[in-house]
């Protein structure tokens, strides 16, 4: 059960069909351009989308504003040391902020990323900075339905022919994504992280976390791993953190905060480049574009998010949400995780082919149905068509990603997610698909305008 009980309510939205269908239309079937208030069960992103407690609240009130040296900063980055270690610390104010800062300081054009999989954020400022960001997922990633237990792992014998192949001097950085959020919320190993590690020393390549869920990563490590079982989460993620030359944080997942973030470096000059940027373009090095309060609020969130009977019912809330999708009759990238659920929508509709969005044909199905909203994560994200809409290059896999906001929704709330696509799997063949009428060049998901088909 929940270890905590609801003190503060927010209602929710609830619409007609009728008011769910045109809306839709006016939005021309993008989800993103939705008002809040006209979802009932909001599962696009798990970011900044928490509750916070009341501890985490009364941190905030004891905020203190002061442009520099405040006391908030001093509680944050003591809070981020004990878990990290790092010896530089900078808050920013989100997670593409401190990985921005980072990548413009450490990388230079011609330069290559490795990682086990770049979220796109990431990914763009790689590129933003004239590197080549790539992918090296491990075998077992390719397989959606094995239930595995570390697919968020990286290929060794990949990041090994990188490095010693005739590009490895332009190797500059790894960075390991924990949990995996490209690569559907799955986690790393610590043997992965361990050797990992040992593979960029011997190269003299930096390994970086990216470490937005880093305490689901360790909950999952005292899950499955040989040798960890009898560890705590915190533990996990102290060691986890200690292993790698440095992290960037986006603090809006596992500090349960909407809105922060953080780089932690041991490297001197490193860090002193970094804080330059930092003051420029964040803030000042002791707040980074954050209010004493948020700082303060990471701080304690730092602390609540490794607490086992938190991150066991995290587990146990997706399971259940997991198994009423199966339940339904769809399938989803197994195994759950633990801040999302992929739906296998490629699966589900195979009557619509890749250029017609089968991933987002379903998302806004679940919209229309039950006033849930989701986000494809399939050919509307990742394809290309040519300008009739012909296909260039379809995604891999459609998926649908439903997001667990952190401490939000009840297992009722889930219930209802699972009756939905009850009934729309029952009737999957109704489901048609849509083509693009208008997009921008970059990120065309956030903003594209569609039509059914
Ligand atoms: N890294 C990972 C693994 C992420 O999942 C995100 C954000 C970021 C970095 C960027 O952090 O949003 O604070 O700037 N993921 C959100 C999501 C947006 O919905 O998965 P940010």
């Amino acid at each position: 059960m929940e270890p905590y009980r609801i003190k503060v309510v927010e209602p929710i939205a609830l619409t007609t069909r009728e008011q769910r269908e045109e809306a839709l239309k006016r939005v021309h079937y993008n989800l993103f351009d939705l008002r809040a208030d006209e979802v009932t069960i909001d599962l696009l992103s798990d970011s900044g989308t928490g509750a916070i407690s009341a501890a985490q609240l009364a941190a905030g009130m004891d905020g203190d504003e002061s442009y520099a040296g405040s006391r908030s900063f001093y509680r944050f980055h003591q809070a981020v040391t004990d878990l990290t270690g790092y010896k530089h610390i900078l808050p920013a104010h989100q997670g593409r902020a401190a990985e921005r800062i980072l990548f413009n300081t450490l990388l230079e054009p011609g330069g290559i990323v490795l990682a086990n999989t770049h979220f796109d954020t990431t990914r763009a400022n790689v590129e933003l900075s004239g590197c080549q960001a790539h992918d090296l997922p491990c075998a077992e990633a390719k397989n959606l339905d094995a239930e595995l237990p570390f697919k968020g792992n990286i290929d060794l014998d990949a990041l090994r022919g990188w490095l010693e192949g005739p590009d490895g001097s332009r190797v500059r950085v790894v960075v390991m994504t924990i949990t995996n959020n490209g690569g559907g919320g799955q986690p790393v190993s610590m043997e992965n992280l361990k050797q990992t590690a040992e593979i960029c020393r011997r190269h003299g390549v930096p390994m970086i976390l990216d470490a937005a869920r880093f305490a689901e990563n360790a909950w999952l490590v005292t899950r499955h791993e040989a040798g960890y079982q009898g560890h705590t989460p915190r533990q996990v993620a102290e060691e986890a953190f200690r292993l790698a030359d440095g992290c960037v944080m986006s603090a809006k997942k596992d500090a349960i905060v909407h809105i922060g973030g953080f780089i932690g470096l041991n490297d001197p000059e490193l860090a002193e480049k970094c804080e330059r940027l930092l003051i420029a373009t964040e803030g000042f090095a002791t707040y980074g574009g954050l209010a004493g309060r948020d700082l303060d609020m990471i701080a304690a969130g730092l602390l609540e998010v490794t607490e086992p009977a938190y991150l066991a019912e995290r587990a146990d809330i997706a399971s259940h949400l997991a198994g009423r999708v199966r339940a339904a009759g769809v399938d989803i990238l197994e195994p759950p995780g633990l801040h999302a659920l992929y739906l296998n929508a490629g699966r589900l509709l195979p009557h619509i082919p890749p250029h017609n969005y089968p991933g987002h044909a379903l998302a806004c199905r679940l919209y229309l149905e039950g006033g849930i909203r989701s986000a494809e994560l399939g050919s509307l994200y990742l394809g290309e068509e040519d300008e009739d809409g012909n296909p260039i290059k379809s995604a891999p896999y459609e998926l649908v990603r439903l997001a667990l906001p952190r401490r939000v929704y009840t297992r009722s709330h889930y219930d209802h997610v699972g009756r939905t696509l009850e009934k729309i799997a029952k009737d999957a063949a109704s489901v048609h698909g849509y083509r693009i009428v208008e997009q921008s060049p970059i990120l065309r998901h956030f903003r594209a305008k569609l039509q059914p088909v």
